[in-house]
C-alpha cells in the first residue's frame, strides 16, 4: 500500500530545503490536506535563477553521454517508483488510478524519449559558395543550448508536462528553474527527488512552489533566456506581454474539435470518444468538446454516445473502476456548471449530465448549441461535449475552424481526400485521423496556432527552442 509523506521539500540548486511548511495540498477527492510542501518566497526563486545561471555553462559543456545518462537514472527510477507517482497524481490532481497509470507510463517515455535524442543532436554543413563573392567559403552550423530557462507546469498533467519542459532541457544541457502547479507539486518535486540523486552541476535545476504571484519572478527575469509555459490562455498571453527579450513557448488551451463522417466506425468512435470527452473529466486542453457528426448517423450516434456517458462510473479517483474523478476545484466545476445552464437556457438541448455535487460534475452532453455561448465558444476544461450536424465536409471543416484556438482536430473518416483536405485546411497544430483530437503520444510535435499558443513541445521539438543555431564559416586561404 503506497502512502505519501505528510511534508514535501523544495529543490533549490539541486538541493532539497524545506524552509517552511506553507503550501497545502488537497486530496481533490476528499477535500482534506494530503501534505504540505515548502513554499519559496522571492529570494528563494532569486537564488534558483542565479543558480541556474552559474550553471549554464558546466551544463552546456557536459558530453551528451553524461546527460543520456541523467535522464537514463530519471527512467530508471520512474519504473521503480511508478505505483508511488500514479498514487501521488491520484490524490494530488483527483485523477482516476488509471488515468494516473496511464500519466506514469507516458513520464518515462517521455524521458526515454530525451535519454536517446540527447545522444543524436546534430548539425549540418552547408556549402556558402552559391554566387561567386562566395567562392571558397563554407559553412557549417550546430546548436548551442540557450542558456538559463523558466518553466511553468500546468496542474492537469503535474507530472507529465512538467516532464516536457526538463526532459528536453537535460537533453541539450539547458538549465532551469521550475514553478510547479500550487494545487498538483508533487510530480515535479518527486522529479526534483530522482533528478537529486545524480551529479548533475550545482543550480542545473531548481523546482520551487511558489505563490501565484511568484509567477512573475520565472517571467520578468532577464537572466532567464526562455520561458515554457503551460497553463491557461489568459495567464500565458499575459506572461508573455511581461517576459521581455526571453524566448517564449506557450502551450495553452482549446476548445477541440472532432469530426464523424458518414463512413466511420461507429462502434470504435464511440468509445474513442468517450475517452476524448470525459477522461480526467475533461481536463485536458485536447479534450474532445465539439463532436460535429454526419447528419445520417446523427441520431444513431448520438443515442450511443448518451448511453455510454451515462454508463460511466463517477466517484473516488482511487477506485480502478471509477471514469470521472472530481474536477480541479469546486469552484471550476461551478464555472462549468454555469455555462451548461447558461447554454441550456440559450436553447441548449440537455441529453445527459449537468447535475454537480461539489467538484464533482456529471459527464454532460449537449447539443443545439448557440455558437455564441461561453459552453461553445471557450475552453470548457470539464466533462462536457457538445453535438451538433453537419451535410457537408467542407462546412464540417470551417465549423472546426470558427474557434479561436487551433490546438489538434480529430476526423473519423475513410476517406484519403478528405483526410488530405483536413490536412490542408484546419488552422491547428495537428490533425488526428480515426481518432479523437485528445491523442498524443510523446515524442510528435505538439501545440498550437492562434490562441492555443506557440511553439511545439514533442520532446525534439523543445530541444530546438532550447538551442540556439551557432553558424561557422570558413574561408579557403589558398
Ligand atoms: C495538455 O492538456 O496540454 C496536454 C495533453 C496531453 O499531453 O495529453
Amino acid at each position: 500500500m503506497v502512502k505519501l509523506k505528510d511534508v514535501y521539500p523544495l529543490y533549490l540548486n539541486n538541493k532539497a530545503e524545506q524552509p517552511n511548511t506553507d503550501l497545502a495540498v488537497t486530496d481533490k477527492f476528499t477535500g482534506e490536506v494530503a501534505f504540505r510542501c515548502a513554499q519559496a518566497d522571492a529570494a528563494t526563486i532569486n537564488a534558483g535563477i542565479a543558480g541556474a545561471v552559474e550553471a549554464a555553462e558546466p551544463m552546456a559543456r557536459m558530453p551528451a553521454y553524461a546527460r543520456r545518462d541523467v535522464l537514463q537514472h530519471c527512467v530508471d527510477r520512474f519504473t521503480e517508483r511508478a505505483e508511488e507517482l500514479a498514487f501521488a497524481l491520484c490524490v494530488e490532481a483527483g485523477k482516476p488510478i488509471k488515468d494516473s497509470e496511464g500519466e506514469v507510463g507516458r513520464l518515462i517515455d517521455t524521458f526515454r524519449i530525451a535519454a536517446e535524442e540527447s545522444v543524436r543532436i546534430t548539425g549540418e554543413v552547408q556549402p556558402l559558395d552559391i554566387s561567386p563573392r562566395a567562392k571558397g567559403y563554407m559553412g557549417m552550423w550546430k546548436r548551442v543550448p540557450i542558456g538559463p530557462c523558466s518553466f511553468i507546469s500546468p496542474f492537469n498533467f503535474p507530472l507529465n508536462l512538467a516532464a516536457h519542459k526538463i526532459a528536453p532541457a537535460l537533453a541539450v544541457g539547458c538549465s532551469f528553474v521550475m514553478k510547479p502547479a500550487s494545487r498538483t507539486p508533487l510530480g515535479a518535486l518527486i522529479i526534483g527527488e530522482v533528478l537529486a540523486e545524480t551529479d548533475l552541476p550545482r543550480g542545473a535545476f531548481s523546482i520551487l512552489p511558489a505563490h501565484r504571484d511568484g509567477a512573475d519572478l520565472f517571467t520578468e527575469d532577464e537572466r532567464l533566456k526562455l520561458l515554457s509555459f503551460t497553463g491557461s490562455p489568459g495567464v500565458g498571453w499575459d506572461l508573455k506581454a511581461k517576459a521581455g527579450k526571453k524566448k517564449v513557448v506557450l502551450e495553452l488551451g482549446g476548445n477541440a474539435a472532432c469530426i464523424i463522417d458518414h463512413d466511420a466506425d461507429l462502434d470504435d468512435a464511440l468509445e474513442r470518444v468517450i475517452f476524448g470527452a470525459f477522461y480526467q473529466s475533461g481536463q485536458s486542453c485536447i479534450h474532445a468538446q465539439r463532436i460535429i457528426v454526419h447528419e445520417d448517423v446523427y441520431d444513431l450516434f448520438r443515442d450511443m454516445f448518451v448511453a455510454r456517458a451515462k454508463t460511466l462510473i463517477a466517484g473516488d479517483p482511487k477506485d480502478r473502476n471509477v471514469f470521472i474523478g472530481p474536477m480541479i476545484t469546486e469552484g471550476e466545476a461551478k464555472r462549468l456548471d454555469g455555462w451548461i445552464q447558461a447554454a441550456v437556457a440559450a436553447g441548449a438541448k440537455l441529453l445527459c449530465g449537468g447535475k454537480r455535487d461539489g467538484a464533482m460534475l456529471e459527464a454532460t452532453i449537449i447539443e443545439d448549441v448557440p455558437r455564441d455561448t461561453d459552453a461553445y465558444r471557450e475552453e470548457a476544461f470539464g466533462p462536457l461535449a457538445i453535438l451538433s450536424k453537419f451535410s457537408d465536409f467542407k462546412a464540417a471543416l470551417d465549423e472546426v475552424n470558427d474557434s479561436k484556438f487551433g490546438l489538434q482536430a480529430g476526423i473519423f473518416t475513410r476517406d484519403l481526400f478528405k483526410t488530405l483536405d483536413a490536412w490542408d485546411d484546419l488552422d491547428v497544430g495537428g490533425v488526428v485521423i480515426n481518432d479523437v483530437p485528445s491523442f498524443r503520444v510523446d515524442n510528435m510535435p505538439y501545440g498550437g496556432v492562434k490562441d492555443s499558443g506557440l511553439g511545439r513541445e514533442g520532446v525534439r521539438f523543445a530541444m530546438e527552442d532550447m538551442t540556439e543555431i551557432r553558424n561557422l564559416v570558413i574561408r579557403r586561404l589558398s
